[in-house]
């Protein structure tokens, strides 16, 4: 299996829950390793442009408000299988649907601040790394 990239958030909602540390740990238990990572706020316009596929979506506004609302981590992982083993150790979008042991299933509360962002294949993991990261 190659060494694969992956991008991650850890949403508002999970950094004012003091829970960062809680979750990097998952990754880092799990084989994933931090390979750049920062606090930040993110503007409107860098959340409008990272979720632009959704702006169709009824739930954009409430999203790009949501992530907004208070300062992020974006990260970039590095490690086997990365980007299918960190969707399964986020859990389903919706915390509630989301399996026992789980990110989302132990740290989010509903489906609209779920924790965390994980890209969904590699050439999501791509574009957010590098609209983030830039490279
Ligand atoms: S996913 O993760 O892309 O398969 O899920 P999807 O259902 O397509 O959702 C895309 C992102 O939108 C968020 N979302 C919502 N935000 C606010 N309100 C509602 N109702 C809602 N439904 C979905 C969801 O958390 C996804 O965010 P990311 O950051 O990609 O996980």
């Amino acid at each position: 299996m190659a060494i694969e990239r992956t991008f991650s958030i850890i949403k508002p909602d999970a950094v004012a829950k003091n829970v960062i540390g809680k979750i990097v740990s998952r990754f880092e238990s799990n084989g994933l390793k931090i390979v750049d990572m920062q606090l930040k706020q993110l503007s409107r316009e860098e959340a409008e442009g990272f979720y632009a596929e959704h702006k169709e979506r009824p739930f954009f506004g409430d999203l790009v408000e949501f992530m907004t609302s208070g300062p992020v981590v974006v990260q970039v992982l590095e490690g086997e299988n990365a980007i299918a083993l960190n969707r399964d150790l986020m859990g389903a979008t919706n915390p509630q649907e989301a399996a026992e042991g789980t990110i989302r299933r132990d740290f989010a509360q509903s489906i609209d601040a779920n924790a965390v962002h994980g890209s969904d294949s590699p050439a999501s993991a791509e574009r957010e790394i590098a609209y983030f990261f830039g490279k």
